[in-house]
């Protein structure tokens, strides 16, 4: 080897050490709902995509779609799967669980990553006890299932409640569950609790919104720089309200006795679409919501009374559902529309999904992390940049392992 090639190859080499450790990124985590109660989405390898253009590390469906669990075999990315409340009945029952499980959960691991079934969605809600009744049989059964398949330290059974389970939210320290739910809730808490599962909630700052845009401050649901709130049983300060729901939630189960139990956000978002009954649906309050969402949930800290919790948060959702009942809001959640294009722009470059819009039919994909022009100067980040630190870094790795080819050629 002479001078000169050696001397390229230590190059090289300090180059890639630099690039190795230099890789800068504790990449945080978010996760997406991908509901599906609509007739013109992509199909789900086409979603795969979109999915790592977000930086998704965590999907959450209402079912347990096979195509959905197929497409996404070996990408890392962690899934909890959903049981549809008309199936709680049944699966009360110990062998119909167990075949449940084997169907749609044990198939799919360990290819698939399903860390979590949520058995029923907002049952408690519904105020129909027969429906109640058999949630935590259900849950019960599953989770007797996982042990019999040995599955039980990697999958964890839970259930997602609507935030109404809560008399009160305000101030949050003085959260508190409604008193007629407490006897049903108590066992599942206890559930939970013995099988290390977190508790799940649905919170949408924005019915708070809805219901009273008079008083409520528009800057506070939507994470923009305002003055906030100071809790009076604690002090603590707060600046937007999801911060103060998910607080109540630990202060409700604090007073049951399950201050420990682990909140995860199963679901919250921003409509970019509604009637004329619901004021703040716009595309630049979606796009408000969910961008700052994005940057706070990328700030890796919690909430003021839980400050060294993660934030679980799951975004609702990934597209418009044409085909959901109800005001038009909610068939405009999505940050993609059906067509894999984004609904208004956070800063993510969508997919040609192709579909049925025939706009784009190359079927070509863009790289993943290219972003649309975002301008700097509007208050909002730009979503993606954690994810095209990781573009930028496999370039430069590329550009590196190319160098030190050429050299040794
Ligand atoms: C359920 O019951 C609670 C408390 O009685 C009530 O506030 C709520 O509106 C009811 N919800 C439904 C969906 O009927
Ligand atoms: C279609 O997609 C390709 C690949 O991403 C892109 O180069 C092209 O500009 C797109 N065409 C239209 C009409 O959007
Ligand atoms: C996420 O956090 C990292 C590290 O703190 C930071 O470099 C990056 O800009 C942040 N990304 C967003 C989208 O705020």
């Amino acid at each position: 080897m002479d001078h000169f090639t050696t001397h390229l190859l230590h190059i090289s080499a300090a180059l890639f050490l630099l690039i190795s450790f230099n890789s800068p990124l504790s990449v945080s985590s978010i996760g997406i709902n991908y509901g599906q109660i609509a007739n013109n989405l992509p199909s789900p390898d086409k979603v795969v995509p979109l999915m790592k253009c977000i930086g998704a590390d965590k999907v959450k469906l209402y079912d347990a779609d096979p195509k959905v669990l197929k497409a996404f075999a070996n990408t890392d990315i962690e899934f909890v799967v959903g049981i549809g409340n008309e199936y709680l009945s049944k699966l009360q029952d110990p062998d119909a669980a167990q075949s449940w499980v084997k169907t749609n959960v044990q198939r799919y691991l360990p290819a698939t990553k399903i860390t979590s079934i949520a058995v029923g969605n907002e049952v408690l809600t519904f105020n129909d006890t027969s429906l109640s009744d058999c949630l935590l049989p259900a849950m019960q059964s599953i989770h007797t299932a996982l042990v019999n398949l040995k599955l039980d330290s990697q999958v964890t059974v839970t259930t997602a409640h609507s935030l109404a389970v809560l008399q009160t939210s305000y101030p949050p320290s003085a959260g508190a569950f409604r008193d007629d739910l407490k006897d049903s809730i108590t066992p599942i808490l206890d559930f939970l609790s013995k099988t290390c599962s977190p508790f799940l909630i649905n919170a949408y700052p924005f019915f708070a919104y809805k219901g009273n845009s008079k008083e409520v401050s528009l800057d506070f649901v939507l994470f923009q720089p305002n003055a906030g709130i100071v809790d009076s049983g604690n002090n603590l300060h707060y600046d937007n309200m999801l911060f103060a729901q998910i607080d109540a939630v630990y202060a409700a189960l604090d007073q049951l006795g399950y201050k420990d139990l682990p909140v995860q956000i199963s679901e919250t978002g921003w409509p970019s679409k509604g009637d004329d009954d619901e004021p703040g649906a716009s595309p630049e309050n979606a796009k408000k919501y969910n961008g700052n969402l994005f940057k706070v949930v990328n700030q890796t800290k919690g909430t003021p009374a839980k400050p060294d919790n993660d934030l679980n948060i799951f975004v609702f959702a990934l597209f418009n559902e044409n085909l959901k009942p109800g005001p038009t809001s909610e068939r405009n959640y999505g940050l993609f529309k059906p067509d894999g294009s984004p609904a208004y722009n956070l800063g993510f470059s969508g997919i040609s999904a192709g579909g049925n819009s025939g706009r784009n039919t190359s079927g070509a994909l863009p790289p993943p992390y290219t972003l649309l022009p975002d301008n700097p100067n509007n208050g909002y980040m730009s979503i993606s940049s954690a994810g095209r630190f990781e573009w930028e870094n496999s370039m430069r790795i590329r550009i590196i392992v190319m160098l030190m080819l050429i050299v040794v050629v």
